[in-house]
């Protein structure tokens, strides 16, 4: 018998809802959120509201795009944490509500257990490769930037981890130091393609291990455009290209410079000849220069890649819905008092 999940997806500033036949995805509905573009990040307050509005919607078109009925539902899988707290919380009391309703388990899933497990999601044929157990895997989302060493589908190890700005983070706080909107990322990407990476040169901060530092960065690049603009109040104008191309760089040098040591260390520590299998998730695994970084690795050191097709790689309740199924597999299911978390628990 196949089992039907409905992934449910509210943490940040997208809502979403995805339905999942087994490991096929059958649907995966998002709607985003407007409102926080001219603010220079999300606001809570109006994410909340926002998730109000948009949640039913968004879940009866990813039911009736998966031509399903409700009923045919097996369980309701949603994110626990972490995240907005007012907004995580529209997405549970949802999929409560409807657990009781259709009488049916709810599990509680990790949105950045997720985040890796949307490697998982197989095609209609199957035909897509996933990586295999033990992998290594940079999660570089908007909150958080960390290596994590997957044994299991949820025996996850956090080897390294950002020190104080997330990757995506630091896109955003770049874009809104030139005056970019709200998120940021995407939009340095594209100005970066017709950009020279190497016309400006930012200091990398060095910390030890497999951690990583980016704030120094961030303000690196506010104290070189505060001085420019100084001599000339265009230069963010003429020289956005080059500006979005040279931060991207750096960026992307210094996560690739700590996956080359994470993989690495995890070759010697699994005395294995051959490199583990790597995979890259989060909102910056959309970036086109880390992903072409991540190629060109494959292509000169043989690495085996997995990079997510674009719709897993920012939030989605499809990496929700295939997580949910894995613990529906083990009747790992949630009760109706659980709550939300607003940071990571500890993954193991
Ligand atoms: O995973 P995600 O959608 O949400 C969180 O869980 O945080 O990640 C959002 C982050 C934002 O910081 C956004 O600017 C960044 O991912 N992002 C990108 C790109 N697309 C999204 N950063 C760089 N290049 C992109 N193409
Ligand atoms: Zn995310």
């Amino acid at each position: 018998m196949q089992t039907y999940i409905l992934g449910i997806e509210s943490s940040c500033d997208d809502t979403s809802a995805a339905v999942i036949m087994d490991d096929v995805i059958l649907s995966n509905v998002t709607a985003g959120q407007d409102v926080h573009k001219n603010f220079g990040g999300v606001v809570p307050e109006l994410a909340s509201r926002a998730h109000q509005q948009n949640i039913i919607p968004v879940i009866e078109t990813a039911i009736q795009k998966a031509n399903i009925g409700k009923n045919q539902l097996s369980a309701i899988a949603f994110t626990r944490g972490p995240g907005l707290l007012g907004s995580l919380l529209v997405g549970i009391s949802f999929a409560k509500a409807f657990s009781l309703g259709l009488n049916i388990p709810l599990i509680e899933v990790d949105h950045l257990q997720a985040h890796i497990l949307s490697h998982f999601i197989r095609n209609n044929d199957r035909s897509n490769p996933i990586p295999r157990f033990p992998f290594l895997c940079l999660t570089v989302s908007g909150g958080h930037t960390q290596f994590v060493m997957i044994r299991d589908h949820f025996d996850m190890e956090v080897i390294g981890q950002t020190i104080d700005d997330a990757a995506g983070e630091t896109f955003d706080k770049a874009a809104k130091i030139m005056g970019i909107p709200y998120p940021g990322g995407p939009l340095i990407d594209k100005f970066a393609q017709s950009g020279d990476p190497k016309r400006f040169i930012f200091s990398k901060p060095r910390i030890p291990g497999l951690d990583f530092s980016f704030s120094g960065l961030k303000t690196s690049f506010l104290y070189f455009l505060r001085d420019e603009l100084k001599k000339d109040p265009e230069f963010i104008e003429k020289n956005k290209n080059d500006l979005c191309a040279s931060i991207q760089a750096t960026i992307v040098d210094m996560l690739m410079l700590k996956l080359k040591m994470a993989m690495d260390q995890t070759r010697l520590a699994g005395k294995a000849s051959a490199w583990p299998d790597v995979a890259i998730a989060g909102g910056v695994s959309a970036n086109s220069g880390l992903r072409r970084a991540l190629e060109n690795a494959r292509d000169t050191l043989g690495w085996n890649i997995f990079i997510p097709p674009m719709q897993y790689s920012t939030d989605n309740a499809a990496m929700i819905a295939i997580a949910g199924y894995f613990k529906f597999l083990k009747g790992d299911f949630a009760s109706q008092s659980a709550i939300p978390y607003a940071r990571q628990q500890v993954t193991k």
